[in-house]
């Protein structure tokens, strides 16, 4: 029998990899007209129940330990050889938006498997255990806040107030739909042990990386995010019949809503960004004054204070609108995180790994939200970017380069080996 190989000369098999990707996104698969193609696997609903099952059967096949806990993460465990010491974590999440690409999460998810079969193969045992995790509802786009199932894994929402959130979609229960799709697990949650060290994998989601050639982004940290619910309720009439100065019209309020999110962004510098992406108008109908409308505004800068002082500003400018308009507008905070910096050693490690590996690299803040900010609170942790083709991502042509897929997985492996302690006998 040979000799196990040296651990830094160890590599991922990116055809395996890519293989599940591909595999893993025909779940929920959306074609667009010219050859591109996404998924659309919003948390709990039967497309995630089924990509959850493919995954969970790659993890039982690989011979991992897997327990669900009680939100619905999954976690896998490839035992080490002191089972009395902290693991190891990989994670990310399998969920999509609505119109998704197949490696947003994905990516970060598989790579952890990946992993696994190439420590498997070479014979490579660890001191510590290594863990493959996916958590649930990262997203946010049917059940708010984004990052659920981190969240609560890391106890920054109690269980209960997390079970009983609402669907944006359909009203459903989340813990109604848990049990449902059979992944309301019986492990508690939060979890009762912090991991060594947390690393999560992921496609950069922007344009900055493919723009300036660079194939490695070492994440420094994740910018503050602000979700809000506004709520605006007018008067609904006739369309024909009232006259202008008579009416109390909510979707001309979405409009200026939207208009004065861009012109915020315009003053208070370019790291403010703000997205109106969801506009509901009831009753929605040609000849209608529409009585109410529900829409969202997505916040996010790098600096809190920046970020307080756009909110501030929104919810003037809210106040002033509903006198205007003679409507009713009120706010609901579906998200509020603030800005997270990612252990600086664990950040150096990246780095440094990535270089060793001959990879040109840039440190950069992750402009979307990630499950690493959660797990942040409780051990050390980082991530690596990979480039995204066009900076599109939350589109179903996301994409990443079959070589970028190859550079990030083997940069992931190389610090997981770093933190798993090797061992060569
Ligand atoms: C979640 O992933 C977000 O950044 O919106
Ligand atoms: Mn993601
Ligand atoms: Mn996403």
């Amino acid at each position: 029998m040979s000799a196990p190989p040296d651990p830094s000369e160890l590599r991922i098999d990116a055809d395996r990899l890519l293989a599940r990707i591909d595999e893993l996104g025909q779940i929920g698969r959306i074609d667009g007209p010219n050859g591109e193609w996404g998924n659309a696997r919003l948390a709990l609903t039967d497309e995630d129940r089924a990509g959850r099952d493919l995954v969970v059967a790659w993890m039982r096949d690989l011979g991992l330990d897997v327990v669900v806990d009680a939100i619905g993460n999954v976690v896998a465990t490839r035992a080490g050889v002191d089972s009395t010491l902290a693991p190891v974590m990989v994670g990310s999440h399998i969920d999509t938006v609505g119109t998704g690409g197949r490696f947003d999460g994905n990516l970060g998810v598989l790579a952890g498997l990946e992993i696994v079969e190439t420590l498997e193969r070479a014979g490579v045992t660890t001191e510590r255990p290594f863990q493959v995790a996916f958590f649930t509802d990262e997203e946010g786009s049917r059940f708010a806040p984004d990052m659920l199932g981190s969240l609560v894994y890391v106890g920054g929402l109690p269980l209960e107030e997390a079970l009983d959130l609402v669907a944006a979609d359909d009203g459903a229960r989340l813990g109604d739909e848990l049990e449902r799709i059979g992944y309301a697990g019986p492990v508690p949650c939060p979890t009762a042990s912090a991991p060594h060290a947390y690393l999560e994998l992921h496609i950069e989601q922007g344009p900055i990386l493919e723009a300036e050639g660079i194939t490695i982004g070492v994440v420094e940290g994740v910018q503050g995010i602000s979700w809000t619910e506004v709520v605006i309720v007018g008067q609904s009439a006739h369309a024909g019949t009232t006259p202008m100065r008579l009416r109390h019209d909510p979707v001309y309020c979405a409009g200026a809503i939207a208009t004065y999110v861009r012109d915020l962004t315009r003053h208070l510098g370019a790291e403010q960004v703000g997205t109106v992406g969801r506009i509901d108008v009831y009753p929605n109908l040609v000849n209608v004054v529409p009585a109410r409308v529900v829409m969202t505004v997505d916040l996010r800068n790098t600096d809190d204070r920046v970020l307080q002082e756009a909110e501030s500003r929104l919810g003037t400018f809210l106040d002033e609108l509903a006198g205007m308009e003679g409507v009713s507008i009120t706010t609901n905070s579906l998200a509020r995180f603030e800005p997270v910096e990612f252990d600086a050693s664990m950040v150096d490690l990246v780095e440094a790994s990535a270089q060793r590996l001959g990879h040109s690299t840039k440190r950069m803040p992750s402009g979307a939200g990630h499950d690493a900010q959660m797990l942040a609170r409780i051990c050390p942790t980082a991530m690596v970017f990979t480039p995204s083709v066009n900076g599109l991502s939350h589109n179903i042509a996301e994409f990443t380069e079959a070589t970028d897929i190859a550079a990030g997985a083997n940069v992931l492996l190389q610090v997981v080996l770093d933190r798993l302690d090797v061992r060569r006998s």
